[in-house]
């Protein structure tokens, strides 16, 4: 099995929703460890900047708005298979296609308000993770 890392982003709505601790549980519970974190509040050129590739999707405003709409809090997780395995506990993006236990099944309500982020691939992950932490600010694990 391959250790890999992914980005994840706690989205506004479940920020709000006060489940910060509950979702970085589900990831460590899936034996995914929190080699990076921070808060941030989304400006919109770097929410534009992060979507980039979604620029002419009919979407891409809607989802610019609602990423500034308040803060975030941008990981990188690391573990076997950390790309599909956060995927696999984020559950369908739009949540009601979403398995039941999954972080969208539980903690979001729409395709345009869905809980979190996870990379698609390793390579989006290095580009991710990139975009919002310094080699300096990812860590390994020690024990
Ligand atoms: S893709 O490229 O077709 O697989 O797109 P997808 O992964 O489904 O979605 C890309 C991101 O856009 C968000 N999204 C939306 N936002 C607002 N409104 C609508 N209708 C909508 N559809 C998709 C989706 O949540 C994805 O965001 P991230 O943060 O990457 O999960």
């Amino acid at each position: 099995m391959a250790i890999e890392r992914t980005l994840s982003i706690i989205k506004p709505d479940a920020v709000g929703k006060n489940a910060i601790g509950a979702i970085f549980s589900r990831f460590e519970a899936a034996g995914l460890t929190i080699v990076a974190t921070k808060m941030k509040h989304l400006s919109q050129a770097e929410a534009e900047g992060f979507y980039a590739e979604h620029r002419e999707r009919g979407f891409f405003n809607d989802l610019v708005a609602f990423m500034t709409s308040g803060p975030v809090v941008v990981s990188a997780l690391q573990g076997e298979n950390a790309v599909l395995a956060h995927r696999d506990i984020l559950g369908a993006t739009n949540p009601k296609d979403a398995a039941p236990g999954t972080i969208r099944a539980d903690f979001a309500v729409s395709i345009d308000e869905n809980a979190a982020h996870g990379s698609d691939s390793t390579t989006s992950a290095a580009r991710e993770i990139g975009y919002f932490f310094s080699e300096l600010e990812v860590f390994a694990r020690t024990r």
